[in-house]
């Protein structure tokens, strides 16, 4: 099977006065028509992965194949199927240049008549509500407005394979929104490819078919998002806010699950293997000692999916 990118025995080992394996023997594939996030904390490795992607790194060792050909010959040709946002957006587009008149300058770049780049930057622009700031210099937008044209440039030559590097960085939690929607509208018009970093689960879950994590350069993950959040779940946990509580309440709660005590014991968080059953309990010991707090369950998150997985590889 043709896979729009893969990965087999990938390394990237980075020389230097401080030597990094921030790549470690991985392997994967990403289907056509597919969005894949990858997923990891600062310094995993997911920058690194999207450079050799995109034929700007060459890894150490190992297979990389896009858009059907083989990166280490062909990445000229590759360069011609693919778009890239990089992570480094403040020096992505020219800062004398508006939106517009980058879009026409990218645009010749890759062969699109001015009228036609500007089109389609003006489309794209007002589905994120940013059609006000296409003809003021780049350099006078705000840091989320910026990211938001870097990641729109991307897109204009309709790219069969997208690589997008935190697309959601610095944006408030309505474009991101948006953003996420034009990304998800993009894949599904053009049947198109895209793979997208961030080191936020939340923010993934809802846009990727399928997550890899990485940690630390390894693969430690790969499948659906609700396969993610199940392994995470199994650490779901109760949140107690509004202490400091009595001892003897403390006590009774460590009956419930594992504690740990927070800001000096203001807040209480039990894991629990089952969330519901465990709140109860929580309710009961808070009414028989009439104290009124906060009891909420807490969200799997990243780190409680990644402490699940790094407790289950033996590498915690
Ligand atoms: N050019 C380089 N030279 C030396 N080390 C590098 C270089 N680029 C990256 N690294 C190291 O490789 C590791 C992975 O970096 P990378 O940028 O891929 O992480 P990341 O997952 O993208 O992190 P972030 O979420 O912070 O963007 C880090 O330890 C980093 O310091
Ligand atoms: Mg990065």
């Amino acid at each position: 099977m043709e896979y729009a990118v893969s990965f087999e025995c990938v390394s990237k080992l980075f020389l230097g006065s401080r030597e990094v394996m921030a790549v470690d023997n991985v392997s994967f594939d990403v289907e056509y028509g597919s969005i894949v996030g990858l997923l990891g904390a600062n310094g995993a490795g997911k920058t690194t992965l999207i450079r050799m992607m995109t034929t700007l790194l060459s890894p150490s060792s190992g297979q990389i194949r896009v858009a059907g050909y083989d990166a280490s010959k062909d990445s000229d040709i590759i360069r011609e199927h693919i778009g890239y946002a990089g992570q480094d957006t403040e020096r992505s587009l020219y800062y004398r240049l508006s939106p517009r008149e980058n879009a026409k300058y990218f645009g010749w770049l890759r062969g699109l008549h001015a009228e036609t780049a500007i089109e389609r930057l003006d489309n794209l622009a007002s589905q994120v509500g940013m059609d006000d700031r296409l003809d003021q210099h780049f350099i006078t937008l705000s840091g989320g407005e910026k990211q938001v044209f870097v990641v729109l440039r991307a897109l204009l030559h309709r790219p069969e394979i997208a690589f997008l590097d935190e697309p959601s960085k610095s944006l408030d939690v309505l474009t991101a929104r948006r953003i996420r929607k034009v990304l998800k509208e993009y894949v599904r018009e053009y049947n198109a490819t895209m793979i997208i970093t961030s080191h936020n689960l939340k923010e993934l879950e809802d846009t990727c078919d399928k997550l890899i994590f990485i940690n630390r350069g390894r693969k430690v993950f790969e499948g659906t998002p609700q396969e993610l959040k199940q392994i995470a779940m199994k650490r779901e946990s109760i949140v107690v806010r509004g202490g400091p509580f009595d001892d003897t309440v403390v006590r009774e709660l460590s009956l419930v699950g594992e504690t740990i005590l927070i800001n000096r014991g203001a807040e209480i968080r039990i894991t629990v293997e089952s969330p519901y059953e465990g709140i109860r309990r929580v309710v009961d010991i808070l009414e028989a000692h009439n104290v009124r707090a906060f009891v909420a369950i807490a969200e799997p998150s990243l780190e409680d999916a990644f402490a699940e997985i790094a407790g289950r590889s033996g590498d915690a």
